[in-house]
């Protein structure tokens, strides 16, 4: 009995897809958009909550409209359910701003938290590779490089630290996408030490 409840409870997802859209017929074809760790709940929701122009009994695919049958491209695709604010406070990360959230993310499924295509801090160094070669955030008064990864962060439940405790990966109200206000880095500490206070 336990058995076969588990059973039911691994196929809930399959269900809840199939009940509410097209999303079933699509996978027919299209299972390793799901086979991942993380399923993005869009994709839960079916395929049509994005692609809506595709006429799936022709291979290759007509599309009605939209580049890929896309209701619309990133990232305005993407504020027809996630917030607008979050992505266009005052200084905004170049990749996100243009719309590029496949830079990081992957649409449908992905084996890391928040669907991104590697752990935070391998993503940022593949674009900001100077940054672990340098002494980052420099302490004056050691005369050393912040530590940038293998701790818990301080702030923020069950997440690891990693660049990501320091700055945000969208858009921030202060400079340098820093995660906390500060209008210069030294603002910044306290909100995890409290040696400067
Ligand atoms: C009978 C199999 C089959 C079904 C059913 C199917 N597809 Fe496809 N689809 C394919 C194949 C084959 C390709 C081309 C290879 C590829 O790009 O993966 C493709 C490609 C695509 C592409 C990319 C096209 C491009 O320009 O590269 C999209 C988007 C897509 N399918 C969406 C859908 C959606 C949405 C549905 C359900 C409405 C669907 N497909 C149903 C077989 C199928
Ligand atoms: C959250 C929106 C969203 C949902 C939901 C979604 N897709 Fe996509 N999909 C995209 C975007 C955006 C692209 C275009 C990527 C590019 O070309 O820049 C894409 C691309 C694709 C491609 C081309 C290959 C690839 O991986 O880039 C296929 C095939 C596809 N989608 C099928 C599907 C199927 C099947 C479903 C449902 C199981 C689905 N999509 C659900 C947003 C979505
Ligand atoms: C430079 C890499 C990068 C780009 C580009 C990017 N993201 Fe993210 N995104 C992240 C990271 C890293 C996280 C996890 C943040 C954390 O640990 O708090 C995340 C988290 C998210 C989340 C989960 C909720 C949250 O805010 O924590 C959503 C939704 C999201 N991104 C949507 C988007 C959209 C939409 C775009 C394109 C407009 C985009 N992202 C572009 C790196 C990126
Ligand atoms: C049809 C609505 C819809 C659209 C369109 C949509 N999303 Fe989502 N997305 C969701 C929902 C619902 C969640 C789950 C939110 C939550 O758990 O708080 C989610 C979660 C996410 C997450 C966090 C994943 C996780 O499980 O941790 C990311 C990243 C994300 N979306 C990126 C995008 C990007 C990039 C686009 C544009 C290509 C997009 N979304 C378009 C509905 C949508
Ligand atoms: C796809 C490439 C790409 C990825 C991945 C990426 N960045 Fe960036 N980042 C950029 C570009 C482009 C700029 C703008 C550079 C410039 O203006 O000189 C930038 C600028 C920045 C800035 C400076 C912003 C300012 O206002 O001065 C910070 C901080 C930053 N990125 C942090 C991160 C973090 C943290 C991650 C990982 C979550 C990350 N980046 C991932 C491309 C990327
Ligand atoms: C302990 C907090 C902290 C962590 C962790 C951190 N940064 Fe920073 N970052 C800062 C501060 C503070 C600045 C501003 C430095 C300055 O103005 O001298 C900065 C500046 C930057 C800039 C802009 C460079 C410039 O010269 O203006 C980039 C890009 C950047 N960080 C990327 C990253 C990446 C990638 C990681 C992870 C490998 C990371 N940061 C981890 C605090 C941090
Ligand atoms: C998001 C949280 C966070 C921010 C912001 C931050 N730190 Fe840290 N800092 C840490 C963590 C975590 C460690 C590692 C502590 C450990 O090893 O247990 C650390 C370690 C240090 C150390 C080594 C001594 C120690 O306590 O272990 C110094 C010095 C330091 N930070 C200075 C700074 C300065 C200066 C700033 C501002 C420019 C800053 N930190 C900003 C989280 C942060």
């Amino acid at each position: 009995m336990k058995t076969f409840i588990y059973i039911l409870l691994g196929l809930m997802p399959c269900l809840a897809v199939s009940s509410r859209s097209d999303a079933a017929d699509c996978l027919e074809c299209h299972m390793d958009l799901t086979s991942k760790k993380v399923v993005h709940t869009a994709v839960k929701m079916g395929c049509a909550s994005c692609h809506i122009g595709v006429d799936a009994a022709t291979i290759p695919h007509k599309f009605k409209k939209g580049r890929r049958g896309l209701i619309a491209e990133p990232p305005e695709l993407c504020y027809g359910c996630h917030d607008r604010k979050e992505f266009t406070r005052k200084s905004q990360h170049a990749p996100a701003a243009s719309g590029a959230c496949n830079s990081c993310h992957d649409y449908h499924t992905s084996d890391n938290e928040n669907l991104l295509l590697a752990d935070t801090y391998k993503l940022c160094i593949q674009c900001h590779p100077e940054i672990p070669e340098k002494p980052h955030v420099i302490i004056q008064m050691m005369g050393s490089s912040h530590v940038l990864l293998g701790r818990k962060d301080p702030n923020r439940k069950g997440k690891p630290f990693d660049c990501a405790s320091c700055h945000l990966p969208h858009s921030s109200d202060w400079g340098k996408l820093y995660r906390y206000q500060a209008t210069q880095s030294s603002e910044l500490c306290k909100n995890c030490h409290d040696f400067l206070e």
